[in-house]
């Protein structure tokens, strides 16, 4: 008998900032063979951008040039070497968008409506063809309100801000934890205060806090989710 083929499905992993959504969404992709896109990555691109062009700086955006430079950004993905890059107008910005000054700057750029129109519309075109995970705040309620599988992440501030802290040190960025943790508050706060798609846990999103769980006890929590919506073994 021949094996019935697995419909290719719409995964969105939502939650807040270091909540390790990325690194399982990521994780999850590689595993069952779909593409993954981090939607956080494009709005970090888009305040690169605006940085760049002494549009953005200091928590404070020029947000009527933002908006009207917005169809001069092309914002792709690549994989390089197993690792997911992001690219800028055909540039790999993927370490410059992690830096603490595109952390401190983002928050108020993904506020504003037309930036996330613009990201949500190109968001929904890399869906087109299902086959993908996207992690991101407004996944599962804005982007991808019909997504097959909605996932919610959470855990404590100071545990998010201490991986962060960890993953900062080991690139090599001088910060404290106390700074990691006022950005992870404070992006908290914009982030589920904001107007325009603030970050909820979608009504049908599974939550899972993920405070007391190792790497492997969450990658495994996320397939076997997958595996008992698409109905696998
Ligand atoms: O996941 P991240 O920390 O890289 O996201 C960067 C910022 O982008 C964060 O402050 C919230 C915002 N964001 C958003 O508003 N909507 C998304 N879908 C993804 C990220």
């Amino acid at each position: 008998m021949t094996k019935a083929i697995t419909p290719k499905i719409i995964i969105a992993v939502d939650g807040y900032s270091s909540s390790g959504k990325s690194s399982m969404a990521k994780a999850l992709a590689r595993t069952i063979g779909y593409r993954y896109i981090d939607s956080g990555a494009m709005y970090r691109a888009v305040t690169l951008y605006g940085m760049r062009h002494g549009l953005v700086a200091d928590g404070k955006v020029d947000e009527e040039a933002l908006v009207a430079a917005l169809p001069e950004m092309k914002i792709d993905f690549k994989v390089a070497y197993g690792k997911q890059r992001t690219l800028l107008n055909g540039e790999d910005v993927e370490d410059e968008i992690r830096s603490m000054e595109v952390s401190n700057n983002v928050s108020p750029v993904s506020t504003i409506p037309a930036v996330r129109h613009a990201l949500v519309e190109m968001q929904q075109a890399f869906g087109e063809e299902k086959g993908i995970v996207m992690d991101g705040r407004d996944i599962g309620t804005t982007v991808f309100p019909n997504a097959e599988m909605k996932v919610f992440v959470n855990a404590s501030a100071e545990t998010r801000a201490h991986r962060r802290f960890l993953e900062l040190q080991g690139k090599g960025v001088e910060t404290t934890y106390e700074d990691v943790l006022k950005n992870v508050v404070e992006r908290d706060r914009i982030d589920s205060t904001r107007a325009e798609s603030p970050l909820r846990q979608a009504e049908d999103a599974v939550c899972l806090d993920n405070s007391e769980m190792t790497i492997s006890q969450q990658d495994e929590w996320l397939l076997n989710l997958y595996k008992s919506i698409v109905g696998e073994e």
